[in-house]
Order: structure tokens, then C-alpha cells, then sequence
């Protein structure tokens, strides 16, 4: 067992942000009220075999009327910031807004306000996420990603929401992990829009780096003394064996995963050495004056680390030549309920490899967590398996932190279970469990053991050994 002694709120410092992160899709519900239209989740969710239990976001935690209570638990629970995204389909229905010809829904404005004056009374920070997956269905009528004119809705988007609320909230993430909804929305077709074209997949690739540039622009210009950030999926890649082939295959994985959205950003451009097919980005997509306009000096970069992959070389695969060697096939002693494999120190060498780049200023970490089978005994949720989970990721964040890596925050996936997009409710990933037919809310135990990390003076050390013996 790992030692954790120094192991408390303070040893990380009086600035380290301890936040839980959310989605509006996931937790909101609500989905036809007050003027909210249907988003690609909307339609890709009633698509027959798209979600595997054939579920909706329809109700999900009903937070839209129960962010208030819930809230009050948050901060019962000692966090102090609170991560949460816009439904773009909420604020304007019709996907642009009145520059360009579509309604804005002030219904909708105001929730978010609400839920903002909300957060700041409990004292609460608010961390806004502009984009969590969400397109309006409006504009996926319109081509979605790949049209080359989702820039400029997404441009509107983001100067209605920063006018709106700039002046109150001072933290902004233009994308939740750009990788995730272009490659499997409109490449794989796991996510919606569940397209499936590779034609699509350099166009939005490009599109969506113009647009999180873009966005931190127009964040940067109406807000004031603004944090401006964006997040990415990240994993270390390790090669199955030391032969040269799994090698270059590892490095083309990582060149897909881990560089291709933070590369422009930094104005270092795609990796296209590893990965020659995206120099089709340069020759057919990209217009003259692309490629300066993809750099943004973002505040920091939000990472989102859950897992390793250990890759070998592949001919299955088109362009990458690569494939994932399963953690079942590698027999690695700890798996999720989303199968993946939990170790820890992969969090350490992700810090420490983003940390890398001379342009990278600072990172939080803006998502971990784990699905595990929860059961409820006797009104509690003993989930140590969780508790384990972010106890040891979050020593590696310690460990990084202490080698003078630029960390500086960590916002648990997720406060509350819910909507997990195409696995549907199975997945639980919250600190607080919801029975989904009652919507009751129960502090999960590694819920509690955040509570003591944050609200206990004492050594977490001390707590931990009492909470052993209680799981
Ligand atoms: C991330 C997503 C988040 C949630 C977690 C488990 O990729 O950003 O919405 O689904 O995974």
C-alpha cells in the first residue's frame, strides 16, 4: 500500500483548484423545455443500437432543476470549484444566433445565470466548458464539422456566452477533447453524429483546431483578466515489445492522440511527420492564413487522463498501422467497467510529458475518474475500488507537482453519475450515486473521503487508515 502521509489538502498548496467536472448532455435532462432544441445527442440517442442500453439523456439527473440541492452538496463536500458545460442548443436553438439570422433563447441564458449566481453564493468558483460535445442538430443539418462555416457559429456561440457571462466568470474551456468528438463522431461513428468517412475526417480535424483557437480569441477578448483553456484526452502510449515496429507504431498513436489538436495550438502545426496523411490538411483544406490563425496562447491546458495504452503494430488499421493491446490480453491486474486499465503513474508521465512543451504555461487536470459496479447496502455505496482510484492518481499529481511540473488542479470525473453517452447509465462514474427511477442522491464513500481530504484539518493520512477499516 502506498504511503500517503503528508497527504492533504494543504501539502498541494493554497492554489491547487479541487474541482468535479460534468456535462450538460449527461446530467441536465430537460431536453424540450423552456426552448432547448435537440442536439446530435438528441438524435443520435434514439437511433436504434446506437446507445448500448438503448437509452436517452431525456431526464438523466434532472440537474436542471435540481442544481441547487446539488450544489449544496458539492460544497458539503468541500470542493471548490465547479466545472459544467453550455448546452449551445439551450442558448440558441437554432445553432447560430442573431448575426447570423437565428433566435437567442434568454430562457435558456438564464438558467445558466442562475446557475452561475448559484455557484458564487455557495462560493462556489464556476469553470465554464464552451463546447462538451453537443452540436446543435440545427447545424449538423447544415454539414456539422465539415463545413468550413462552423468556425464562425461557433465564433457567435462563444461571443454570446462571454458577453453574457464574462463579467461573473472568469475561467473558460473552449473544447472538451477535440480528439474524442471529431475522430469518433465522424469517423468511427461511435459518437454522434455517428458519420463514418474518412472524407469528413481532415475537414474536421481543421475546423475544430481553427474553432478552440478562435474561441480563446473571442474568451480572451470579452472577458477581462480571463483563464482561458482548453482540454485534451491523454494517454502515454507504450509499445507492446521492444521491436522497431511497435516503437513506430507507438509514436504514430501518440502522434494521434496526444499531439494532434495541442501541436496547432501551439503553433507548432500538425504532426504530419508521423502521421503523413494529415499534410492533406495543409494541401486541401486549410486556406491561406490557416495555419498562423490555429496558435492560441491558451492560460493552460485541461487534461484528461484516464488510462495507458500499450499499442503493437497492426495492418488493420489504415494510415496508423497500429492496434491497442487490450489490458484483458495483457492481464493487468485492475480494469474499469469501461475497460480500461487503471495505473497510475501513467498520470505522472502524461504531466510530465504535456509539461514538456515550452508553451504550455500550466495544466490542471480537468477530468479523472472510474467506472466501477456499484451496489447500495444498506443506504451506502462503499465504493473503494473509486476511492483507490483517485487516491493514487492523485499522489502521482502530488509527486508531479513536487518535481516542480506546472500543476495545478484536479477536477474528479464526475460528482454525480450519469448519461455516459454511448454506454448509456451502466457506467458509473460519480462521487455521489443517483438511483436513476427516484433520482436520490447518496455520497458515495470516495465521496467522502474528498470531503475529509478537503474539509479535514487533520493529516489525510490519519483519515485514511480510519476510512480502511470502515470499507
Ligand atoms: C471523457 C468525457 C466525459 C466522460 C468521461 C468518462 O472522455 O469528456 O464526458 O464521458 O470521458
Amino acid at each position: 500500500m502506498t504511503d500517503y502521509s503528508g497527504f492533504d489538502r494543504h501539502t498541494f498548496g493554497p492554489d491547487f483548484v479541487w474541482g468535479t467536472a460534468t456535462a450538460a448532455y449527461q446530467i441536465e435532462g430537460a431536453v424540450d423545455r423552456d426552448g432547448r432544441s435537440p442536439s446530435v445527442w438528441d438524435t443520435f440517442s434514439r437511433q436504434k443500437g446506437k446507445i448500448k442500453t438503448g437509452e436517452t439523456a431525456d431526464i438523466a439527473c434532472e440537474f436542471y432543476d435540481r442544481y441547487e440541492s446539488d450544489l449544496w452538496l458539492h460544497k458539503e463536500l468541500g470542493f471548490d470549484a465547479f466545472r459544467f458545460s453550455l448546452s449551445w442548443s439551450r442558448i440558441l436553438p437554432d445553432g447560430v444566433g442573431p448575426s447570423q439570422g437565428g433566435r437567442l433563447n434568454e430562457t435558456g441564458l438564464a438558467f445558466y445565470d442562475r446557475l452561475i449566481d448559484h455557484c458564487l453564493a455557495l462560493g462556489i468558483t464556476p469553470w465554464i466548458t464552451l463546447y462538451h460535445w453537443d452540436l446543435p442538430q440545427a447545424l449538423e443539418n447544415k454539414g456539422g464539422w465539415p463545413n468550413r462555416s462552423v468556425v464562425d457559429w461557433f465564433g457567435e456561440f462563444v461571443d454570446i456566452c462571454t458577453k453574457a457571462f464574462g463579467h461573473k466568470v472568469r475561467h473558460w474551456i473552449i473544447l472538451n477533447e477535440p480528439l474524442a468528438f471529431s475522430v469518433l463522431g465522424y469517423f468511427t461513428g461511435q459518437h454522434a453524429p455517428g458519420r463514418r468517412s474518412f472524407r469528413n475526417l481532415l475537414p474536421v480535424i481543421h475546423h475544430t483546431a481553427l474553432a478552440q483557437a478562435e474561441g480563446g480569441r473571442i474568451v480572451r477578448r470579452n472577458v477581462p483578466g480571463a483563464h482561458v483553456g482548453t482540454t485534451f484526452s491523454c494517454s502515454p502510449i507504450d509499445p507492446f515489445t521492444n521491436s522497431a515496429r511497435d516503437v513506430a507504431a507507438a509514436a504514430r498513436v501518440d502522434a494521434l492522440l496526444n499531439r494532434l489538436f495541442i501541436e496547432p495550438a501551439l503553433g507548432l502545426g500538425y504532426p504530419d511527420k508521423e502521421l503523413p496523411f494529415l499534410a492533406g490538411i495543409t494541401k486541401k483544406v486549410a486556406k491561406p492564413g490557416d495555419m498562423e490563425r490555429l496558435a492560441f496562447d491558451f492560460d493552460f491546458i485541461g487534461l484528461q487522463h484516464y488510462f495507458r495504452a500499450v499499442v503493437e503494430h497492426s495492418y488493420f488499421m489504415p494510415y496508423l498501422w497500429a492496434a491497442q493491446v487490450s489490458p484483458l490480453r495483457r492481464s493487468v491486474p485492475t480494469i474499469t467497467e469501461m475497460g480500461w486499465e487503471v495505473y497510475p503513474e501513467s498520470m505522472y508521465r502524461i504531466i510530465q510529458q504535456y509539461g514538456r512543451y515550452e508553451g504550455v504555461k500550466k495544466i490542471y487536470i480537468t477530468e479523472s475518474g472510474a467506472a466501477f459496479y456499484d451496489t447500495v447496502q444498506n443506504g451506502a455505496v462503499n465504493d473503494l475500488a473509486r476511492l483507490e482510484y483517485h487516491q493514487n492518481y492523485l499522489q502521482q499529481v502530488l509527486q508531479a507537482k513536487r518535481d516542480g511540473l506546472p500543476v495545478a488542479g484536479y477536477f474528479a470525473w464526475t460528482f454525480l453519475d450519469n448519461f455516459e453517452w454511448a454506454e448509456g447509465y451502466r457506467p458509473r462514474f460519480g462521487l455521489v450515486y443517483v438511483d436513476f427511477r427516484t433520482q436520490k442522491r447518496i455520497v458515495k464513500a470516495s465521496g467522502r473521503w474528498f470531503q475529509h481530504l478537503l474539509t479535514n484539518p487533520k493529516p489525510a493520512a490519519h483519515n485514511l487508515n480510519h476510512s480502511k477499516k470502515r470499507f
